[in-house]
């Protein structure tokens, strides 16, 4: 079953369906695939088809995930599992969940998230090709979305599985003007079922997610891949700075109420925070500032925080102290803050049975075992509200991601899939 050779034409494969799904974008010259797009309908047609390739029935659920199913020992595979309204499954059956998210940032990489999903495909795929089912059934999942780049909010795929999900977003516009619950209908989704999408967690043994490092402790310990102890917490706001336009050659420096100068303090003051402070990451990636013409006093800025640390009373403490900051900030400047908290993610442990088989599959492998926190925010982190989880880390090269340097090499990608597959006979043996 651990032939090496069979791993590596898989990961070969792998990599080039990463290379396909990346070519479809929002934006010819770099790979940009929001939630509920056209390129991210046309990148979940083609993981189904390799889905349906590898022996596994396939669904969308309400919100435009891809699910595919693996059926367990006993059960008679399925062509379908379409509904009208969503994913239909046969009675509860011991099922271990995988998969990763299908969209991507701005200028993405093309491994952050399809890896996870491709490579749980692929262990799929050589489970059939040797004529094998396990104990469980085995669902993967490509998500529909896990950056928050369109609307702000993180894990909308997951948080509707785990039964987390906030109808509240559905009036949320997207900088276009488009409302969440509009663009969920046009993707051919369904908004009234999104409760009901919820996941049966009758039989559910847990969730595993293979993903890129996105850092570079792989790389310097010489390793092909690590296991997750935990993931970072997160705190997403939105920070308005609400000052008073005018002419830029009028109005003297001393009357002015400059947003974009009020805002720009605070990011600085956001940086200085951050760094005094251990494993304190603070980022400030969007900015709107309005009227937005050289000639005149920015009047009105809006900006993104995004505010992440392992332990969540630390990340809480410095959200407020940003938050107080921005007030006596604007105070001093003429200028109003308007502060509201778009999401939070509590910093989430790695169980520790799953991890435990993950930890002795890479040692099956031949490989040193190393455990590493994530400081990047994964499906895993939701779907760890529901469920046991467990991830496994590739080494990217350079620890470069969202970015379109990001890289991986096939070798590494083999080892993932060996590991996986060892992870999956552990557990069946486990059952
Ligand atoms: C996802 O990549 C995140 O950590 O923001
Ligand atoms: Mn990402
Ligand atoms: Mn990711």
């Amino acid at each position: 079953m651990h032939e090496p050779q069979v791993a590596d034409a898989l990961a070969a494969t792998v990599l080039e369906r990463c290379d396909a799904l990346a070519a479809f974008s929002e934006e010819p010259d770099r790979l940009t695939r929001r939630f509920a797009t056209d390129a991210l309908r046309l990148a979940g047609a083609s993981v189904a088809d390799w889905m349906r390739a590898a022996g596994m029935a396939v669904g969308r659920d309400a919100i435009g995930n891809v699910v595919g199913r693996y059926a367990p020992a006993g059960e008679a595979a399925t062509a379908s599992y379409e509904g009208a309204s969503g994913f239909e499954r046969p009675a509860a059956a011991p099922t271990l969940l995988m998969g990763s998210h299908l969209d991507t940032v701005r200028g993405a990489g093309r491994y952050d998230g399809m890896l996870g999903v491709l490579v749980a495909i692929a262990c799929v795929q050589r489970l059939y090709d040797a004529g094998r089912t396990l104990p469980f059934a085995l669902e993967v999942m490509g998500f529909a979305d896990e950056e928050g780049v369109r609307y702000g909010t993180a894990y909308l795929g997951s948080s509707v599985v785990a039964g987390r999900f906030d109808p509240a977003y559905l009036d949320r516009r997207d900088a276009d003007g488009v409302a969440m619950a509009d663009a969920i209908r046009a993707f051919g989704g369904d908004v009234e079922g999104l409760t009901a999408a919820r996941r049966d967690l009758a039989g559910v043994i847990g969730y595993c997610e293979v993903h890129i490092e996105q850092g570079p402790v792989l790389e310097a310990e010489d390793l092909p891949v690590a296991v997750v102890s935990a993931i970072a917490g997160q705190t997403r706001a939105r920070v308005t700075f609400e000052g008073a336009a005018g002419h830029a050659g009028t109005v003297p420096m001393s009357l002015r109420r400059d947003a974009l100068c009020a805002a720009s303090e605070w990011i600085v003051a956001a940086e200085a925070d951050a760094r005094a402070e251990e494993a304190l990451v603070a980022t400030v990636g969007e900015l709107a500032a309005e009227p937005g013409a050289s000639n005149v006093i920015p009047g009105r800025v809006v900006v993104s925080l995004d505010l992440r640390h392992g332990d969540d009373a630390t990340r809480e403490a410095a959200r407020e102290r940003l938050r107080e900051r921005a007030v006596a900030i604007g105070a001093a400047r003429g200028v109003d803050v308007d502060w509201s908290v778009v999401q939070e993610t509590s910093a989430v442990g790695c169980a520790a049975g799953l991890t435990g088989l993950l930890a002795e599959a890479v040692a099956a492998a031949g490989h040193r075992v190393a455990r590493l926190p994530s400081g990047a925010g994964h499906d895993a982190a939701v779907m760890a509200e529901i469920a046991p989880v467990a991830m496994l880390f590739v080494r990217c090269e350079g620890g470069i991601s969202h970015n379109p340097a990001e890289a991986v090499q096939v070798a590494d990608v083999a080892a993932a899939i060996d590991v996986t597959s060892r992870f999956l006979e552990l557990l069946a043996r486990a059952q």
